[in-house]
């Protein structure tokens, strides 16, 4: 039996997991997601031509290769009725290579309007959530009140969805709101609602099967399979920056849980970093910059979200976040990203420390909202304009030097640079 590869972020999302996803797919048979929803936005871009996608795996552009949607991921059918047509519109066939589990958890409209609800409720300690309804749909499958992609098959959906969605208005009574207050995509509840059924019934003709099956006797029959993770290690519910994080497992051990994978079933772990830090939403980021230099990393990296366009914080690479990601991952090979972002940078920095309390640790604290101060190391730039570059050894001798400073301090090799955000500006290195 073959095993799963796993591709996740390290950090805190949009560390660039499409591109390299899209980059790997040659190598595979399947890509399949094992968490998240719609709040996930991956970009690919090849042929000068940008996509942006939310709960489709970002193998889909390839047209030979099979996408499968795990048991682990959320689904709201507007969102993902649209994602399908737009790749129709592309000349893209989703139709053909895409598998939902019927055990997918549904998003519905009420637990889009229950997100904004919380939201409200929380003011100034609000997560910055996007606002898809992922919290509460995560709530409502683990209080075992949710509804799946199989019971859109069923006789008795209709009451059990109105059933769900009474719950959902009566605990936004609960708050002290009325359910006018809240628009979904800039649209009535009711004029949502309406939508999200008619795309909920099209949604029926695509393939759905048993996915945990499929995936099982693929890898029996020695087919290749990469696990495409959502957000970031980081945001995960148990080991990210806790409230502030999404509600699902990002790190490796949810493609077990989210695809019906054994354990020892677990191959390569991809790890992908951005050779600095973002994040987007709220929450602690020990090595946020708030000067010019935030700015230029912004700015250099276009750093706006895909789906939302919020500003993303900017900062330096957090050496502790990033050691304790490779140990809750079980990363074997380390791919970093958006390296070019800082070509006309004179020096760069990694936080390699927290000094706690007048102490210095690699250990991230209980909280990450303790007051910590991050205790950084400098190297030099390249000042060099490196998108071109195709083999690693052609790389300026500074930036060898700060990959190689990443490889000693996570023990881990980088065997994958990306220079730009296209397909082709990629460098592979055997290692
Ligand atoms: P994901 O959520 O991890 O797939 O990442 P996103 O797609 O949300 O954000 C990554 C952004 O960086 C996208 O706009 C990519 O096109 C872009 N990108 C990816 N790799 C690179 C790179 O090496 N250099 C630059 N400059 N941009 C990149
Ligand atoms: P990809 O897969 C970056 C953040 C939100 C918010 C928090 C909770 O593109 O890397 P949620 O809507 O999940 O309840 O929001 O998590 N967040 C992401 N940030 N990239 C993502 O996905 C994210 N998905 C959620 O901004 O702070
Ligand atoms: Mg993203």
């Amino acid at each position: 039996m073959n095993n799963i590869d796993v591709l996740l972020g390290l950090q805190w999302g949009d560390e660039g997991k499409g591109k390299v996803v899209d980059y790997l797919t040659p190598q595979y048979d399947i890509i399949a997601r094992f968490n998240g929803g719609p709040n996930a936005g991956h970009t690919l871009e090849f042929n000068g031509v940008k996509h942006v996608l939310r709960t489709i795996p970002s193998g889909i552009c390839h047209e030979d290769k099979t996408n499968v949607i795990g048991n682990g991921v959320l689904i709201e059918p507007n969102i993902f009725m649209q994602e399908i047509k737009d790749l129709e519109t592309k000349g893209f066939t989703p139709r053909k290579n895409l598998l939902i589990s019927r055990k997918a958890n549904l998003i519905l409209p009420s637990h889009r309007l229950t997100d904004a609800a919380n939201e409200k409720s929380k003011g100034d300690r609000k997560i910055g959530s996007t606002l898809k309804g992922i919290g509460p749909a995560y709530t409502d499958k683990i209080a075992r009140t949710g509804l799946r992609i199989g019971d859109l098959f069923a006789g008795d959906f209709e009451e059990k969805y109105n059933k769900l969605k009474e719950s959902h208005i009566r605990h936004i009574k609960s708050l002290g709101y009325n359910v006018d207050e809240f628009k979904i995509e800039e649209k009535s509840f009711e004029e949502y609602e309406k939508l999200w059924l008619e795309s909920a019934k099209n949604l029926k003709t695509l393939s759905v099967i048993d996915t945990e099956y499929y995936i099982n006797d693929q890898l029996r029959k020695g087919k290749k399979i990469l696990a495409e993770g959502a957000q970031g290690t980081m945001l995960d519910i148990d080991f990210g920056s806790y409230p502030f994080v999404t509600s699902s497992t990002t790190v490796t051990a949810g493609v077990c849980s989210g695809l019906g994978i054994a354990p020892q079933n677990i191959g390569r772990v991809y790890g992908i970093v951005k050779a600095y830090c973002t994040r987007v939403g709220q929450g602690p980021f020990p090595t946020e910059l708030f000067d010019s230099i935030g700015d230029k990393l912004c700015e250099n990296g276009h750093e706006f979200g895909s789906v939302t366009g919020r500003r993303r914080r900017c900062g330096w690479l957090d050496m502790p976040a990033l050691k304790y990601a490779c140990m809750i991952d079980g990363v074997t090979d380390l791919m970093l990203m958006k390296i070019d972002v800082m070509d006309d940078f004179p020096s760069i920095k990694i936080c390699t420390q927290y000094e706690i309390n007048g102490e210095k640790t690699e250990h991230l604290p209980f909280s990450l909202e303790e007051k910590l101060t991050p205790v950084f190391k400098e190297y030099e730039g390249w000042q060099q304009n490196v998108t071109n570059i195709k083999r690693f050894e052609d790389l300026p001798e500074q930036m060898q030097k700060y990959i190689s400073a990443i490889e000693e301090m996570t023990g881990l090799p980088v065997t994958m640079v990306s220079v730009s955000p296209d397909r082709e500006d990629t460098i592979v290195r055997n290692k």
